[in-house]
This record gives structure tokens, C-alpha cells and sequence, in this order.
């Protein structure tokens, strides 16, 4: 089988290295790739923002299976001129991806299915957007309706903050029309959590827990980031804390976008904010998080290509996900300036004595290769992914890869899965959980 990967990311590198060990892998290709994604497979220097792009591309490589990593195809159709043309694509349609592409519709769906979520207000205009504020205490969370590349967020402590928020997104339109309408929404407070699904529609597959580190520094403290690592271990959700959400969350998800003529397939992230009255959707993403995909994948024992193949048929329910118990850990390392504006163009040395440490996979985002050497291209740079026997020994484990590693102005944060050591230290039991790794399948 022909495989190819559309992404340029981390997350893409990790999916590229999980489908190359299938069974079914014969060729596999990246477009754009990059330079950690040329030791998997081919890397195709194609521009892949338009589904027609796409869509051609595949056909000229003669694509049996095509894999779609970033939402920004997914939201514009990618799947659907696919499956017009009978080709076999691993993403949501359009419609269901509108669950990512407009956060205005994915709160007015939850409201419809009662599925639970932060209490909010919908504004198409300033003036609007500040009068609901009143509604709100503080802080207060401003949120722009379309796609923002981790950019449409803004959590306000004061007033002040909610009103400059607005005022940049819908009078000065910073982000273009994404930013046109809004959401004002009550800031819910507890630790997040990162679920994701696999489904084809009839039946559920959760995929291993992971918490994001999304702000920038330790102890989530500065701006928020497309993500400065995560780790993936079974503490993370108890298996009775796992079945409330699949029963309240998941599951009503999908069987409420199916009963609305949208049914949904493929990978369904849905970020969790765990309240003192339970979890509550914060958001959904229609696609693997980056880093999550990273720790995530390098648990995966199943062939990935079964678990698609599963999905195309909507035989899902009979492939079972099998997953190593041993927890993994991903330290993002990113450039200076990241989340801002990045410096670009350092050199990049001790990546191969890193993976070297064995356990240890360095997944590339922001590199380029250029004359035998590796240099810095994007604020986020590289993925430094271990596992280990014990959550203590991945998050170890993966510091020693990151010390190997050096360039001009790299900065990281050094507390990643410590979230997860606290809470082992709180309730050591959850060292031995009883979590069907295998199952913890259900029927929508
Ligand atoms: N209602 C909320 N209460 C508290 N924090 C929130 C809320 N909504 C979002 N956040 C914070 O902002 C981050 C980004 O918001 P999210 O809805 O995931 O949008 P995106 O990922 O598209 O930027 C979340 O990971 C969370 O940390
Ligand atoms: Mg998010």
C-alpha cells in the first residue's frame, strides 16, 4: 500500500514513523514533510493548503490511503472531494469538522445535546461582545469563532484584557474573519486533559490519555503555546473517571452529530477541563493534537493502518488498540522569541547522540537541512519523545535526550509530566491502574 501524509509538523513525523512500521506500508510519502520526516519516508515539496492540491497530488503518487495531520484541510473539504472521487481518506467530512472550524457551532451543538460545557454568550459585533461581558465574573475567557493557529484564545483577568481581546478581533479583524463573531465564556477552572478518540461513526476506540503543557514557562505560567510537550500515562483518568466521559461526553458527541445528518469519523480530540462537577468540553479538535500525537503513537502497538482500514469499513468495533502500559514523555524544544516571533536559522547539533539513548524518538517540526547540516526554521522546534518503565524514568529519560541537544537561544520547559508525578505522589495506587488498555471500546 501507498501511504501518504499531508503536514509538516511533529505530529506529522510521528504518524509518518508509526505507519511505516505497518504491515500494509509499502511506500510512503510526506507533503511538505521535513527534514526528521525524510528518514521514514519520501518528503514531496508540494504547497498543501488547497484540498484540490491535495487531492491531485495523491493521484499522481497514486495514494492508496492518505492521512491528513493539520484541521486546516479538514475544515475546507478535503475529505469530502475525496470521497467524491472514491479515494480512500482518514479525516472527518466538512460538516463534522465545523466541530473545529467554528467554536460558535460547537457550543450552540453542546448546548443542543446537553453535553457539558462552560456556560457562554455568542457576539457578532464590540459592542455586543461587551455588553455579555457583563454576564460574566472575571477572569473571563474571549474566544474568536474561526480557525487562529492556537492564536483566537484569550483567558482575561480584568475587563480591560476581555475588552482589548475584542477589540483586536472583531473591530481590528487581527485574525482575519476567523475572529469576525465570538464567544465570551465563563473560565472554568481544574486540570485539562486531553481525550481522543478514534471512531467510524458506530463504535469508539479511546486512545491513551495525555496532558498538553500549553503555556509557555514552567509551572504554566506566560502566554499560551501550540504546545510546549505532554505525556501520555494511564494516571492521568481513572477507568471510572474515563467511562463517565465516554457515557456524558463522548459518546452523546457522536450521536448527536450523527442524529444531525453529521456523522463523524476519524479522530475526535476533545479537550477536557476536569471541574469540582466534572469533566467539561472546553474544546474540540477533529484531529490528533501536536505534541499529543507524539506520546501517544509511541504507545501504539496495533497497526495503525488496521485501525483506518477498521474505520473505512465501519468494522471498527473488531480492531482492538493495544497499547504498551510504559508511559511516554515529549519535551518540545523551541526557538527563541517562540511563542512570538521565533529566531530562526541556528544550528542544530546533538540530535543523533539523543536518539542514540535508545527509548528516545526526536520527532522534527521547525528544521531545515541544508549543506549536511540542521538549522532551525520555526518556533517549534523538535519533539524529544521517550518512554520509560515508570512515568519518573520517560520524563527522565527524555530530559537526558534533550541535554545531548543544543542551539543558539533553545528554550524548554523542564517541568513536563510533573502534573503526573504530583498526582502518583497523591495516590500511588494509580501506579497499578486496572485500565482496560485493550477495550474501553463502546457502541455509540
Ligand atoms: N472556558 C475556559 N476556562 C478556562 N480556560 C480556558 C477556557 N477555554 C479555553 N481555556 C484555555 O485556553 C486554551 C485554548 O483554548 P481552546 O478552546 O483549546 O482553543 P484553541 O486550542 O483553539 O486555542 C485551553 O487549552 C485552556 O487552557
Ligand atoms: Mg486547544
Amino acid at each position: 500500500m501507498r501511504i501518504l501524509v499531508i503536514g509538516s509538523g511533529g505530529r506529522e513525523h510521528a504518524l509518518t514513523w508509526k505507519l511505516r512500521e505497518s504491515l500494509s506500508m509499502e511506500e510512503i510519502y510526506c507533503a511538505p514533510g521535513n527534514p526528521g520526516i525524510t528518514q521514514e519516508g519520501e518528503c514531496l515539496p508540494v504547497d498543501v493548503s488547497q484540498p484540490q492540491v491535495i487531492l491531485e497530488l495523491a493521484r499522481q503518487i497514486k495514494a492508496d490511503l492518505t492521512v491528513i495531520g493539520p484541521e486546516a484541510p479538514l475544515v475546507t473539504g478535503v475529505v469530502d472531494e475525496f470521497e467524491k472521487e472514491g479515494l480512500w481518506i482518514v479525516g472527518p467530512t466538512k460538516a463534522a469538522a465545523r466541530l473545529e472550524g467554528s467554536k460558535i457551532f460547537a457550543k450552540q451543538f453542546m448546548q443542543r445535546q446537553g453535553i457539558p460545557t462552560g456556560r457562554f454568550v455568542v457576539a457578532d459585533s464590540f459592542d455586543a461582545a461587551v455588553k455579555a461581558l457583563a454576564g460574566f465574573g472575571l477572569p473571563v475567557v474571549v474566544k474568536a469563532d474561526g480557525l487562529a493557529a492556537g492564536k483566537g484564545v484569550v483567558v482575561a483577568k480584568t475587563r480591560e484584557e476581555a475588552e482589548r481581546a475584542l477589540d483586536e478581533f472583531v473591530r481590528q479583524k487581527t485574525l482575519g474573519r476567523a475572529g469576525e463573531r465570538v464567544v465570551i465564556e465563563e473560565c472554568l477552572t481544574g486540570e485539562e486533559v486531553s481525550f481522543i478518540v478514534l471512531t467510524d461513526g458506530q463504535s469508539v476506540v479511546p486512545l491513551v490519555p495525555t496532558q498538553d503543557h500549553k503555556a509557555v514557562f514552567d509551572n504554566d505560567q506566560g502566554p499560551n503555546t501550540g504546545g510546549m510537550g505532554a505525556y501520555s500515562d494511564d494516571s492521568i483518568l481513572d477507568e471510572r473517571t474515563r467511562d463517565i466521559i465516554l457515557s456524558k461526553i463522548v459518546v452523546p458527541t457522536l450521536a448527536g452529530m450523527a442524529a444531525e445528518g453529521n456523522p463523524f469519523r476519524c479522530f475526535l480530540y476533545f479537550g477536557l477541563m476536569m471541574t469540582a462537577e466534572g469533566a467539561k468540553v472546553l474544546e474540540y479538535n477533529v484531529r490528533l493534537g501536536d505534541p499529543e500525537a507524539q506520546p501517544i503513537l509511541m504507545r501504539l502497538r496495533s497497526d495503525l493502518v488496521d485501525l483506518f482500514k477498521g474505520i473505512r469499513e465501519g468494522k471498527l468495533a473488531a480492531v482492538e488498540a493495544h497499547w504498551s502500559p510504559n508511559p511516554s514523555v515529549c519535551v518540545v524544544l523551541a526557538s527563541r522569541g517562540y511563542p512570538g516571533k521565533p529566531e530562526v536559522g541556528k544550528v542544530i547539533t546533538g540530535y543523533e547522540a539523543a536518539e542514540a539513548l535508545g527509548g528516545v524518538k526526536v520527532f522534527h517540526a521547525g528544521t531545515t537541512f541544508h549543506e549536511r547540516q540542521l538549522f532551525t526554521s520555526g518556533g517549534r522546534v523538535l519533539g524529544v519523545t521517550a518512554t520509560g518503565a515508570d512515568l519518573a524514568g520517560a520524563i527522565e529519560r527524555a530530559y537526558a535526550a534533550v541535554g545531548k541537544i543544543h542551539f543558539d537561544g533553545m528554550h524548554f520547559r523542564r517541568d513536563i509530566g510533573a502534573k503526573g508525578l504530583r498526582r502518583l505522589t497523591r495516590a500511588p495506587e494509580r501506579n497499578n491502574l486496572p485500565v482496560r488498555r485493550v477495550s474501553g471500546q463502546c457502541k455509540i
